[in-house]
C-alpha cells in the first residue's frame, strides 16, 4: 500500500483539477446567467447542460466518483497528517491548515447542496424547470443563504489553494519566484469564482425567480 501511494496521491491531486476544477468553473459560469440574464438565461443554460450527449456518463465519472475519491482520500490524508502532526510541524502554514479546513467544510456542502438540487430531480420530487424557484427559495432563507456564501467560498477557496499546490506537486512551478506569480495569480482566480458564484446567489433572492 505504501509503495502504491504516490500514484493514489499524484490522482488525488489531479482529479482536483481536472475534472473537479473544471465542474466548479463551469457550474460558477452557468448560475452566473441568473445574474446576467434573469431566470431565463439561467433556464436556457440548465436546459443546456441537461441536453448535453451521455450526460449520465459525464455525471459519473465527470463529477461523483472523481468527488467521492477525492473527498474521501482527501479526508483520509489529512487523518495520516494529523497523526504525523510532529514530523510537519514546521511546514505549517495557514493556507495548509485551511485547505484542510475547506475540504471538510466543500464535502459536507456538497452533499447537502445536491440533496437539495440535483437528487430531488432524480428521485420525481422537483423539474429542471423549477430550479430557479428552488434557489430562490433556498436564497431567501437567511440560515440557507449564510450556510451557501460559506459552502460557495470553501469549495472555492480549496479550488483555488490546491491549484496552487498542484503546480508545485506537477513540477510546474519550480522556482520560489514561480510559486510567488502563481499564487498571485490564484488569488484572482479565488475572487473572480467567488464572485460569479456570489453574485448568482444575490441574483436568486429576486422576485423574479419565484
Ligand atoms: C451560488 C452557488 C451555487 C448555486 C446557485 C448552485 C446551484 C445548483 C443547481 C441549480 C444544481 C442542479 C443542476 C441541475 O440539476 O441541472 C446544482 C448541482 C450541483 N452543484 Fe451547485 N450551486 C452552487 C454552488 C456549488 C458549489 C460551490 C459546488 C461545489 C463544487 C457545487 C456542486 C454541485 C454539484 C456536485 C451538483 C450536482 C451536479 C450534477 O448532478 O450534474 N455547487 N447546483
Amino acid at each position: 500500500m505504501k509503495g502504491n501511494s504516490y500514484h493514489w496521491r499524484k490522482l488525488h491531486s489531479l482529479l482536483g483539477v481536472i475534472p473537479l476544477g473544471g465542474f466548479i468553473l463551469v457550474h460558477a459560469l452557468l448560475n452566473f446567467q441568473s445574474f446576467e440574464r434573469g431566470p431565463e438565461g439561467f433556464a436556457n443554460g440548465v436546459h443546456f447542460i441537461n441536453s448535453l450527449p451521455l450526460l449520465p456518463f459525464l455525471e459519473i465519472f465527470g463529477i461523483y466518483l472523481p468527488i467521492l475519491f477525492h473527498g474521501i482520500y482527501g479526508l483520509y490524508m489529512a487523518y495520516l497528517s494529523k497523526l504525523n502532526s510532529v514530523q510537519y510541524k514546521f511546514s505549517r502554514n495557514w493556507a495548509f491548515t485551511l485547505q484542510r479546513i475547506t475540504g471538510i467544510l466543500t464535502f459536507i456542502f456538497v452533499f447537502w447542496h445536491f440533496f437539495n438540487t440535483r437528487f430531488q430531480i432524480y428521485i420525481g420530487n422537483n423539474t429542471h424547470e423549477e430550479l430557479g424557484s428552488t434557489m430562490h427559495q433556498i436564497a431567501t432563507n437567511s440560515v440557507f443563504f449564510v450556510i451557501y456564501v460559506i459552502g460557495v467560498l470553501s469549495a472555492v477557496f480549496h479550488f483555488s489553494n490546491g491549484l496552487w499546490a498542484f503546480l508545485i506537486s506537477w513540477g510546474i512551478t519550480i522556482s520560489p519566484r514561480a510559486q510567488k506569480v502563481s499564487s498571485n495569480i490564484c488569488m484572482v482566480v479565488f475572487v473572480l469564482i467567488s464572485v460569479l458564484f456570489l453574485f448568482s446567489l444575490i441574483a436568486f433572492t429576486g422576485e423574479e425567480f419565484k
